[in-house]
């Protein structure tokens, strides 16, 4: 029976604007404009989820976990950095709808008739979001912050903060002792390639 993620010639099929070593992505995982998506090195898609590239493309690092049924929308950036997690069910928007009623809504309105923005959105290194949470156009999630579950993220969250609610806000510190361990798992990655080669 064929493995849930896609083999190597798929992958490959998929032509994606960069691809790092042992990413898996999972054949139910729909990936718009793949051309513009980069997936570092031991990334994993998981099943349900869409990541729909807008011009600016999506970037993501190695190590990085999109668990299942998340979605990564808009027409900004995005980039989800060196070991940061998406829990399931997030939803990263890079473009929102003018909800002030001052103008139209939704993606099948004229542009001259919306009030949508476009924004960046940064999810930094270490960052973990967790379950069903929503980050919304223009969000820095600081390194190593920590996201709680069901949270509505509309401002920034600075590194080792831990942030939630609806609006999410800072409830606690993340502990650093995570850092310690990536520098050793790096270090151990190292030496086992430099092993292989030799
Ligand atoms: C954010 C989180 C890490 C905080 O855990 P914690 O440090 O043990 O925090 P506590 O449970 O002591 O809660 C501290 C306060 O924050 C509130 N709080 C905690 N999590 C919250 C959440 N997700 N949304 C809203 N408020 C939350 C608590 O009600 C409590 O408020 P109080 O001080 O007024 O009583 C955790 O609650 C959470 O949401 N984890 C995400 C888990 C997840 O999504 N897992 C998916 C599989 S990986």
């Amino acid at each position: 029976m064929k493995s849930d993620f896609l083999d190597p010639e798929e992958l490959a099929a998929l032509q994606l604007r960069s691809i790092g070593r042992n990413v898996r992505i999972s054949r139910r995982a729909v990936l718009f404009r793949p051309g513009r998506i980069s997936l570092g090195d031991h990334s994993r898609i998981d099943a349900f989820c869409i990541l729909s590239a807008g011009p600016a493309g999506i970037s993501i690092g190695r190590n990085v976990h999109v668990s299942a049924y998340s979605a990564i929308l808009g027409q900004d950036r995005v980039t989800i950095a060196d070991f940061a997690t998406i829990s399931v069910r997030c939803t990263l928007f890079s473009s929102n709808d003018d909800y002030s009623g001052l103008t139209m809504a939704n993606a099948t309105i004229p542009a001259d008739f919306r009030g949508a923005i476009d924004a960046p959105v940064v999810v930094e290194t270490h960052a973990i979001i967790g379950a069903g949470s929503f980050v919304l156009p223009g969000v820095v999630v600081g390194e190593s912050a920590c996201v709680g579950a069901a949270s509505l993220v509309k401002a920034s969250v600075a590194p080792f903060d831990v942030v939630a609610g609806v609006p999410a806000r800072r409830i606690g510190h993340r502990h650093p002792g995570h850092r310690a361990l990536a520098e050793r798992l790096l270090q151990r990655e190292a030496a086992d390639l430099s092993s292989t080669d030799g």
